[in-house]
Order: structure tokens, then C-alpha cells, then sequence
């Protein structure tokens, strides 16, 4: 029974019944005399004598007076007269309940009484008559919410349960401990002075699966004695003790949650429970994981249960601090049931991934229907054990606070496989996990006389900055036989790795970072080999500020490149922030652009919707938009938008629009050949392939929208174009729109 579920048909054990529309209708004895009068067998709240047996046996002994207020016909005092227990008052307010358990109980329980009365003024009980007052679901029916009346009615309780105890007697009270009641009942008894304990009895129907059934033991003490506030809500834990009211009662909600979620998942109501937080906690209070379950919808799991350890550091990330972000790596788990668990309680560097699987085993023995427990899988993604403890090679070259972003640390490690170099990354703190920034580094050479690393500015660590720099080498001005000066405007200089790159790799490029944390620029150009000169300048501003800033002046670029990121990591979308990415902010990058201009965005994000719409802002606003998935583990993309005279520079000279004008076959066929062929570079020295055109050209998606073509649709010309390179007859599509992805 719980208020707020009024008007219902409610199956309780025994019966259905209606619960009064108004909750406060149970204070109504009418209504009691109704409800028993229309049902002869017995009605049992929160279980019988058998389930509450346990507990209540440990706190009555034969030599107690017992009254028990708000009897109702349950059998619960029959039960107990026959363990021993025989001094027991029964009292109901509904004379129609009194007279029938009279009739039942006389002859089988002489000594058993039964008086009518109101339990809010006993008038028939005297002063201090009684060593335990039991109720079985009575204060909750009669305290029906947080409401004024219900506030009095619980003060009236409280105190003629006071009023009628002997000192050192018991008030035993089997409740749902709603909030209100939580809130009432235990202040009301803490503030006469009572001892507080807490024991859950284990019900094995409650009336709703996710109820959990408390049994409260107020023990009345002398005037002037300290507040004593113990639980034990776990049938193996010991007794624990609380400092206050308020911690009390927040552990007391805290387990209802664990416990209701508990009994949700083991009756496989995992949709009840998809994604609520639980909190789990030792038995002095601390907590040690919050747990998150989720039932991923597929047809055929492989896995029955699964626990998903997030990995340290992860937790304020977008995948896995999110619920969409948990959502979304559940549905790739095939399993019935994913249960992701933040290790919150335990220090970096002390635990690994097999110690917390040890320590969360019984905790997912509580969660999980016993058949998915015998098949549990534990989980976590790669990279679990390199953050639990630092590298021991890691050497720490700088450790500083950005204003913007917090602590961070500058570390050091020989190259993994390549004794000639050594690895430099940036790691804030609140993400460990994000490199930040990645430079490689030469170790000096021997007989050198340098003793310093030497900043490899000619090689890129990521794959996207890689796949950043295959478009960069398509533009007009850099892929012409004699390199032209070209402009290139950065937003987002991070530790300045790619800038470094632009202008050491390309002589006559102009290159231009923005960033908007001075802390940043610091770094890169004390830590990273970041080089201020006459073809390479840094702003600290916002990156928004600035291009609106630039549009009013006479500069204009020929590539602009957004790497920037948003600092909320709980953002499905990382890079670039949306307000980069709006048609208005879109169209003033264009017009930023010299007429061959090209823009070039980092996106990073882990919701498809986000990229998808970035995706459509660009190409209506720049018509031919490349896109290319650096690799296949990779979430970014990069989107590459070309300004409609645009062509690629190895063209044969004429520009795209002509070339397809011309509606001739040679002409397209070599300009998308022309695209993924291009772009090979090796590192001379170690004949490393530094950048795969044709690797990452191949997973390009093109988009064009500008339907210039006269006579047949773009769709219709590139279909025939692929038709007849693969071999195939040309056949001719009615494709509606002039949208087109090839790859
Ligand atoms: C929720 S039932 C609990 C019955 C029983 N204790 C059990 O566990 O099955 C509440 C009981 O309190 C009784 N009751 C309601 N108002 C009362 C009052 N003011 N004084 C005494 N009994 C009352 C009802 O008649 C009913 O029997």
C-alpha cells in the first residue's frame, strides 16, 4: 500500500481492493468498516509473522505486554500467541474488525484481547501499560503524505505511543518508510528521546516489487540520555551507528533505492530501473560505486548480465557520465542486462580492474536474477589499466593550473617501439584519460654535443591530424607545381602541434592560431617547440570573437581550419563547440575565404544526430563538402568544405564546374581518381608513410549540392561514372534529389 496510487484496483496476497481516491480516506473508519466488511478471510500488510519473524522475535519477549494498534484481521497476533508471546491488546478503530477477531480468537486464544479504539487517543489504554507497541503498516496508512493534517496526525500517534509505554519499552514499527513517514516518524521519535533502529524484514511480495519493507524499533529511554541512531539493513551486517538525524535517514533512503532497484532487476523488470543511479555503499557509510543499469534492445544476446567497469577518469565523459552516452554503449554490448559501475571510493593507483571486479562480485549477486549471475561478464574498454596507474616511465616535465580547464600535467616517456624518439603529452587532470596533446620528440644523437630532445615538427601522432593535412595538400596553392603563399586560419591551437606542422612542412604558408586559453599558448610554446615568427602568429581570444572580428577587415584566408573543443566533457558533441558550426557563423567563415577557399572541421561527436546536423549546415551553406573518417576506431570525422570555385589543383587546370559541365566521363573520372590518389608523403629518414592519401581518400564521402549540371542530375552522372568503372553496364537512377555520395 502507498499513497499516491489512489482510485486503483491493488492486489495485496489475500485480495484486491480500492484504494480511497483521497490517500487520507484510510483515516476514515467508515472506510475500514467497509473494507472489512466485505472480506472474511484474513488481509496481511507487508507480509505475514513468518517474514518478520527474525526481527521482531529479538526485540519481544513473553513477559512483554503487547499492544498492537491498527490490527485489522491479520494474523499476525494469532501467530504470535502461539510462539508464546501472550500478552497481547488488539486495537482497531473499525468495530465491525474487533467484533468478528473477537469471535475468531476467543476460544483459540482466550487471553487475547481486542478493544475498539482510536489509536490517535487511546482512551482506553492508561499511562505507561505497555512494554511494545506494535504496528504492521498502521502509521503509514494513517500518515498518508507531508500535508499539515497528516503532519498532526503523526505528532498524535507518536505521542500517545509515548503516552502508553512503559520506560524502556518498544515501539516496533513495520513500515514502507515513504519519505514522509521517513521524515515524521523517525524525527518525531528521535526528538522524545527514543533510541532508533533500523531493520529491513524481507517480504517475498511486497505489493509493488520495488516497495522494501523496514521494521523501526524505538526504544523509550531515560529523560537526558544520548541520541542512539543504529542500522542493520543487511541480513550479514553488523550493527552500525550514526552520527545524526539527517545521516540516518539519508542511509535509510539510500539502501530503499539499492533494494528497490535490487528487486526490480532480479524479477527482470529491467525497464523499471533502466539507468537510475544506485549508489552502493560499505557498511560505514562510504560510497564506493554508483551503478547504473541498462537493458540494451537486442534480439539475441550474447551475455546474460554484464557489468561494465567504467574506466578511471572516464566518469565525466560524454559516453560514459551521460545517460544518452551509457545508453549508447549498452546498445553495443550484446547482453540482456548491462550494469555500468563508476568506481567512485577507491584512490588512483590503488585498484585495477580485477580488484574491482572482486570487490563488485557480491554486490552484482544483490542486482542480477540468479540465472544472468551464473553467466555475469565483467567488462571495461581498453584503456581501463594504462590510467589506473601512471606509467613508471612516465617523467613529469611540467605540472600547472589553466584558469579555464584546471590542473594539468606535462609528461614524458620514451617511445613505445622506437628507441630514436620520446613521446610528450599534455593530460589535465579532470580527464587523465585525453591526450591532450601528442609531440615526438628525437633523442640528441650521440657525439651531437646536444643534450636536448629535438621537437619533430614534421610528423603528426593523430590520425585526424593527418587526415587534416591530406586536405590541406589539395588545396590549389599548396598542390601547384610552385607553392603560392597560402593563409591558413587555426581555431584551437591545443599544444600548437598542427600549427608547428603547417608551417614547417609548407614554406609558403601564413599560418594563424586562435585559442582561447592563455594557459595553452603557454604551454605549447614552452613545453611543445611552438615557434612565433613572421609566417606564424598566436591570438588568445575566443575563436568566434575573432572571425566575426576578421570578416569586418580586408584579410582573407585561404584555409580555415576549426580544431577546437568544447570544455564540458559531458557534451556529446567534443569538437568543434556548436555556435562554430550555426549557418550564420558558417556563412561568415565563407566569406572569410578567398574564392578557392576551403574550411576544414575537426568533429568529434558521440551522437550521431549532432554530427549529422553539422554535416547538413555545412553543405547548405558551402554546396561540396568532403568528409573523411580517419579510421575505422576513430570517432572523428573530418569535414572538408569547398568553396565553390574550388577544384582540385591537379585537375588538368580546369575547375570542377567545367569539368563536369562538360559533362565529360574523363573529366569526373579523373577528378575523383585524382582525389584518392593524391597525397603520399614518407618520412625520408625512416620511411615511414606519414600520410596515406589514398588510405584515408578512399573512406571519403562527397557531397555536392550545387545542381549545375544541364541535362541529367548529378546523381545520374556520377551512378553512370561508377557504373562504368566498376565494369558494369551504365544504368541510369531517378534519384530525386541532386545529392550524391560516392565513395
Ligand atoms: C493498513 S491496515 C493494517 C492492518 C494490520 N495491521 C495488518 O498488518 O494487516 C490499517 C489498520 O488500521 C486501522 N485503523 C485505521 N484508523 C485507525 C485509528 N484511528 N485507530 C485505530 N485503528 C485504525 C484500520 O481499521 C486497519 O485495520
Amino acid at each position: 500500500m502507498a499513497p499516491g496510487r489512489a482510485g486503483k484496483h491493488v492486489s495485496l496476497g489475500a485480495g484486491k481492493f480500492i484504494i480511497p481516491s483521497d490517500p487520507k480516506g484510510f483515516q476514515d473508519p467508515k472506510y475500514w468498516d467497509q473494507f472489512f466488511a466485505s472480506r472474511n478471510s484474513a488481509f496481511e500488510w507487508y507480509g505475514n509473522f513468518l517474514e518478520s519473524a527474525e526481527v521482531l522475535c529479538r526485540y519481544i519477549k513473553a513477559k512483554d505486554d503487547i499492544l498492537v494498534i491498527g490490527s485489522g484481521n491479520s494474523e499476525l497476533s494469532g501467530e504470535m500467541y502461539y510462539t508464546g508471546l501472550k500478552k497481547i491488546t488488539n486495537m482497531d478503530i473499525s468495530q465491525v474488525v474487533i467484533d468478528r477477531m473477537t469471535k475468531k480468537y476467543r476460544d483459540i486464544c482466550p487471553d487475547m484481547k481486542f478493544v475498539r479504539d482510536d489509536v490517535t487517543k487511546m482512551s482506553t489504554i492508561k499511562d505507561e501499560s505497555f512494554s511494545v507497541v506494535l504496528d504492521k503498516a498502521t502509521f503509514d496508512a494513517l500518515v498518508a503524505d507531508d500535508s499539515q493534517v497528516s503532519e498532526e496526525m503523526a505528532e498524535k500517534i507518536c505521542s500517545e505511543v509515548d503516552r502508553v509505554l512503559k520506560h524502556g519499552g518498544r515501539y516496533i514499527c513495520v513500515t514502507l518508510a515513504q519519505k514522509h513517514v521517513l521524515n515524521q516518524l523517525v524525527q518525531n521519535m528521535a526528538n522524545k528521546g527514543y533510541a532508533v533502529r533500523a531493520h529491513v524484514i524481507n517480504v517475498d511480495s511486497p505489493e509493488q516489487p520495488h516497495d522494501v519493507v523496514f521494521c523501526f524499533v524505538f526504544t523509550k529511554m531515560k529523560p537526558g540520555f544520548p541520541l542512539i541512531l543504529d542500522m542493520q539493513l543487511g541480513q550479514a551486517e553488523k550493527l552500525t551507528r550514526c552520527d545524526s538525524v539527517a545521516q540516518f535517514l539519508r542511509r535509510v533512503k539510500e539502501h530503499q533505492h539499492v533494494q528497490s532497484v535490487a528487486r526490480c532487476l532480479k524479477l527482470g523488470r529491467y525497464d523499471v530501473v533502466e539507468g537510475e543511479q544506485v549508489k552502493v555503499f560499505d557498511t560505514k557509510g562510504t560510497h564506493l560505486y554508483t551503478l547504473y543499469p541498462f537493458k540494451p534492445s537486442v534480439r539475441k544476446p550474447r551475455f546474460g548480465a554484464t557489468c561494465f567497469i567504467i574506466p578511471p577518469g572516464r566518469s565525466k565523459s560524454y559516453l560514459y557520465g551521460t545517460h544518452e552516452g551509457r545508453r549508447e554503449v549498452s546498445q553495443n554490448i550484446s547482453a540482456q542486462l548491462v550494469m555500468f559501475a563508476d568506481v567512485v571510493g577507491a584512490s588512483k593507483g590503488t585498484f585495477s580492474f580485477q580488484s574491482v571486479k572482486d570487490d563488485l562480485t557480491p554486490h552484482m549477486r544483490n542486482f542480477c536474477p540468479s540465472k544472468l549471475f551464473d553467466s555475469l561478464v565483467f567488462l571495461s574498454d581498453g584503456d581501463f589499466p594504462e590510467v589506473t596507474e601512471q606509467s613508471t616511465e612516465d617523467e613529469v616535465i611540467y605540472e600547472g593550473t589553466s584558469l579555464s580547464t584546471g590542473p594539468y600535467r606535462v609528461l614524458q616517456r620514451p617511445a613505445p617501439g622506437n628507441s630514436l624518439y620520446l613521446e610528450r603529452r599534455l593530460i589535465f587532470e579532470d580527464s587523465p584519460n585525453v591526450i591532450q596533446t601528442e609531440m615526438r620528440l628525437q633523442k640528441p644523437l650521440p657525439g651531437s654535443g646536444s643534450l636536448l630532445p629535438i621537437f619533430d615538427k614534421e610528423y603528426l601522432p593523430s590520425d585526424y591530424q593527418r587526415c587534416i593535412v591530406a586536405a590541406v595538400l589539395n588545396h590549389r596553392k599548396l598542390a601547384a607545381p610552385v607553392q603560392e603563399d597560402t593563409k591558413m586560419l587555426l581555431v584551437g591551437l591545443g599544444g600548437g602541434i598542427l600549427t608547428s606542422y603547417l608551417h614547417q612542412v609548407f614554406p609558403t604558408s601564413i599560418v594563424e592560431a586562435v585559442e582561447i586559453d592563455p594557459a595553452v599558448v603557454e604551454i605549447a610554446l614552452k613545453y611543445f617547440g611552438l615557434q612565433i615568427s613572421n609566417r606564424c602568429a598566436v591570438h588568445v581570444a575566443d575563436g568566434l570573437d575573432f572571425i566575426k572580428q576578421a570578416e569586418t577587415g580586408e584579410e582573407k584566408y585561404d584555409i580555415v581550419i576549426i580544431d577546437a573543443d568544447t570544455k564540458d566533457p559531458k557534451l556529446p558533441l567534443r569538437c568543434p563547440p556548436v555556435e562554430f558550426m550555426s549557418v550564420i557563423m558558417l556563412r561568415t567563415i565563407k566569406r572569410l575565404l578567398n574564392p578557392d577557399g576551403m574550411l576544414i572541421v575537426n568533429i568529434l561527436s558521440r551522437q550521431s544526430s549532432a554530427a549529422t546536423q553539422i554535416r547538413n549546415n555545412i553543405t547548405n551553406v558551402f554546396g561540396n563538402t568532403l568528409y573523411m573518417s580517419p579510421l575505422d576506431d576513430d570517432l572523428n570525422t573530418i569535414a572538408v568544405a569547398l568553396h565553390e570555385n574550388y577544384y582540385p589543383a591537379d585537375c588538368g587546370g580546369e575547375c570542377l564546374e567545367n569539368s563536369l559541365r562538360s559533362k565529360s566521363k574523363e573529366a569526373l573520372s579523373y577528378w575523383l581518381e585524382n582525389l584518392r590518389c593524391f597525397n603520399q608523403m614518407m618520412d625520408e629518414r625512416t620511411g615511414e608513410v606519414l600520410l596515406d592519401g589514398p588510405m584515408w581518400w578512399k573512406r571519403v564521402d562527397v557531397n555536392f549540392s550545387i545542381p549545375f549540371l544541364i541535362g541529367c542530375t548529378l546523381q545520374e552522372y556520377v551512378d553512370e561514372h561508377i557504373a562504368a568503372t566498376s565494369g558494369r553496364n551504365g544504368q541510369e537512377t531517378d534519384s530525386p534529389d541532386s545529392t550524391t555520395t560516392a565513395a
